[in-house]
């Protein structure tokens, strides 16, 4: 890969240790593509989990002196201090989450802990070349936005972050973001949950390439997007889709196919999407947890979890959790919707991943969410996926059928 004098100088260390360890990381990265040079993004997003590899990438830049170039914000890991009020979680696995945290900020992060900082902490425009990690954001950030990022790992975006630059490669070239697969949706798109298992169905049928959707009826919301865009990246690896004349980048099939005749046509209707939410009903009975969240909640959805709640009280043996982003949880608090979910008995948390040991106390339980990806991530014995209202039916009930 070509490099300039700059590049050159960060690769040999000319501008500290960190920058170096980043600057390696990345021409080891375009080297595997055959990039031929590097591209400035303008900002990027780590999808730092608060783990053991996380940690020794972030404190291997820190301690090397680096600082982020461009606005580089973090995904959740958990609201520390929070949780040791409640119930501990495992003392070396918390010291790990809290090195993380101060290291993340010694790089100059932005500390947002939310996995969708595209809404309100870190929010590319069309055209915009950036380097997005995270399931929802990259397919997000490419599609709906019209800005260009590869799928990144979180260490490669953090390399980015604190570089200012990536190797030209992959969805940074107009050739790569070309449709795949036809994806033709007969199936009747009522709501967010819907588009839950639009995402899930899609991701598991292709595993890996750009769809192209035709015959959504309309624009999908905000919520609805994130819900496509994290369920087909965890059940397949979907970096962007088209939706012509809905998402920025193609105004017809043609367009987004290149001109080119779609290679594969895949049908869904009712019956995938059914099929696809029976899949996820896993157990019934008596739960002990309700987990929302994943991603965050936006405050469009605290708001909607705080009407379903309203005046009612979840069971005695049952928690309700939902998660969003600090930005949502102080309009959440202002608008009064997190009074009426703690007046039911639920609680509503900043900062957090539902993949993070604070959630220790209920790894042999069986909980409920409305996020097929909770459900994958597998830290509890048995995660049952269902329609927010039916979450919150169950929840106040405490048991499902
Ligand atoms: Fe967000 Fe963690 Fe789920 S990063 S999407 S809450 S697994």
């Amino acid at each position: 890969m070509h490099l300039t004098k700059e590049e050159e100088k960060m690769l040999n260390g000319k501008f500290g240790q960190g920058t170096q360890k980043a600057m390696e990381l990345l021409v080891a990265i375009g080297d595997a593509y055959d990039a031929e040079r590097m591209i400035p993004i303008s900002r990027a997003h780590v999808a730092s989990s608060g783990q053991e590899g996380d940690l020794y990438f972030v404190e291997l830049l820190a301690d090397g002196g680096a600082k982020c170039r461009v606005p580089t914000s973090t995904n959740p890991v958990y609201d520390i201090e929070y949780f040791d009020k409640l119930f501990e979680a495992p003392k070396d696995e918390a010291e790990v989450a809290r090195r993380v945290k101060q290291g993340y900020k010694r790089l100059g992060a932005i500390l947002s802990w939310s996995c969708v900082p595209y809404l309100a902490e870190n929010i590319p425009l069309f055209g915009e070349t950036v380097a997005f990690s995270e399931s929802s954001a990259t397919p997000y950030v490419n599609s709906v936005i019209g800005a260009r990022t590869n799928r990144e790992a979180a260490q490669s975006a953090l390399a980015a972050g604190v570089v200012g630059k990536t190797p030209k490669y992959g969805l940074h070239l107009r050739e790569n973001r070309k449709g795949t697969v036809l994806i033709n949706v007969e199936a009747r798109l009522k709501d967010e949950f819907d588009y839950t298992l639009l995402g899930q169905f899609v991701g598991k049928r292709i595993g890996y390439g750009i769809p192209v959707l035709t015959g959504i009826p309309k624009c999908p919301s905000t919520e609805e997007f994130i819900n496509f865009c994290a369920m087909s990246n965890t059940s397949g690896a979907i970096s962007m889709f088209y939706i012509p004349g809905i998402t920025v980048e193609a105004q017809t099939v043609e367009e987004a196919f290149q001109g080119d005749v779609p290679p594969e046509k895949i049908t869904v209707t009712d019956h995938e999407l059914k099929q696809t939410c029976e899949e996820l009903q896993t157990a019934s009975g008596k739960i002990d947890f309700v987990l929302l969240g994943c991603p965050h909640y936006t405050l469009q959805q605290v708001g909607e979890a705080a009407r379903l709640l309203r005046g009612k009280k979840v069971h005695r043996g049952v928690s309700f959790w939902v998660c969003t982003s600090a930005t949502a949880k102080v309009l959440a608090e202002r608008i009064g919707y997190i009074a009426i979910i703690e007046r039911a008995g639920g609680r509503v948390v900043a900062d957090t991943c539902i993949d993070e040991p604070c959630w220790t106390v209920y790894k042999n339980k069986v909980g409920m969410t409305d996020s097929p990806k909770c459900a994958y991530y597998r830290r509890f014995k048995e995660v049952i996926v269902a329609r927010l209202e039916d979450c919150v039916k169950t929840a106040v009930e405490g048991k499902c059928e």
